[in-house]
């Protein structure tokens, strides 16, 4: 099959990796498209969602399947974290430049990131995880955290209320609501410019989809870890062959759905939270 371009490729995402995104993304737009009309039940489009897909009933058992699917991709993903690191030992999860972990050099190219943005310095060297990818990652698990639990405890009311007041519940609601609408609003703009509208690689960074990075995107969007890697050797390891033509297209395909289905709902919620 034929591949795309000639340049130097190196792989940033392993197959598990992708699959995880894949699921997350397929399942949190799920989340969203059927959570978002029981929570603006009221505004015009909420009520056309629910008359296509045939009504409320349908709406809440298609949120609960996507919410078990989303479940069980996040006790995978703890479930091989904490493997990796208590039985592989592998404690550079935990701390170091490969780490998903916040340390203090992330708060410090923060700062000299928006000195960049002001032209008032040279842009940060970041390791294979900026400030803003741990950001979005963090965001991401501890809002399922939150939204998770508030869900679970709305679907079993019964077996919760033995154990909390009733009015705990109530507060669940709220939470679930409102935590779900601070998720969708995040990840509908400051994750999509985040990792798809930034300069560099507007319109779309396909990334995730293949696995692949360029060396060119590498060296600037990852330079301290290009140059680590490079002193000790380490980019043959990850050297990828071109992703195939096939890839690449599937990859523009998924992002334009999922960015589309994004901007939608984004604009829907705006229309909705506004005119209540
Ligand atoms: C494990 C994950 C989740 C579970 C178990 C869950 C469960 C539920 C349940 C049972 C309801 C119905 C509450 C009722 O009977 O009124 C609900 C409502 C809702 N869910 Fe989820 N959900 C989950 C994740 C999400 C996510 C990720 C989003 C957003 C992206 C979301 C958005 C919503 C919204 C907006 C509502 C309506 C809340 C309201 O009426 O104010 N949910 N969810």
């Amino acid at each position: 099959m034929a591949a795309v371009g000639e340049k130097r490729y190196f792989f940033r995402f392993t197959l598990g990796q992708r699959y995880l995104h894949g699921l997350l993304m397929a399942t949190f737009l799920g989340l969203a498209a059927t959570g978002l009309p029981l929570r603006f039940s009221a505004a015009p489009w909420a009520l056309q969602v629910a008359a296509t897909l045939g009504g409320l009933g349908t709406i809440l058992f298609l949120h609960k399947t996507c919410a078990l699917l989303l479940t069980a991709g996040f006790l995978v993903h703890v479930g091989s974290l904490l493997y990796r690191a208590v039985f592989r030992g592998e404690l550079g999860l935990l701390w170091g430049p490969n780490s998903m972990v916040p340390q203090p050099r992330d708060i410090v190219q923060l700062l000299q990131h928006f000195r960049w943005f002001l032209w008032l310095g040279p842009r940060p060297r970041f390791e294979r995880f900026a400030y803003w990818e741990k950001f979005d990652y963090w965001a991401v698990f501890w809002g399922m955290v939150i939204i998770g639990l508030s869900g679970y405890a709305m679907w079993f009311a019964p077996f919760f209320a033995r154990y909390l007041p009733g009015s705990w519940l109530n507060v669940a609601l709220v939470i679930h609501g409102d935590e779900a609408l601070l998720a969708v609003w995040f990840i509908f703009t400051v994750h999509f410019f985040n990792s798809h509208l930034r300069p560099g690689v507007f319109p779309m960074d396909p990334v995730i989809f293949t696995g692949r990075t360029t060396a060119e995107r590498m060296s600037e969007d990852h330079s301290a870890e290009y140059e680590r890697l490079a002193r000790v050797g380490g980019l043959q390891a990850i050297e990828a062959d071109a992703p195939m033509r096939w890839l690449v297209n599937f990859a523009r395909l998924l992002a334009v759905l999922a960015l589309g289905t994004g901007f939608a709902l984004l604009l829907a919620t705006l229309v909705a939270f506004i005119r209540r």
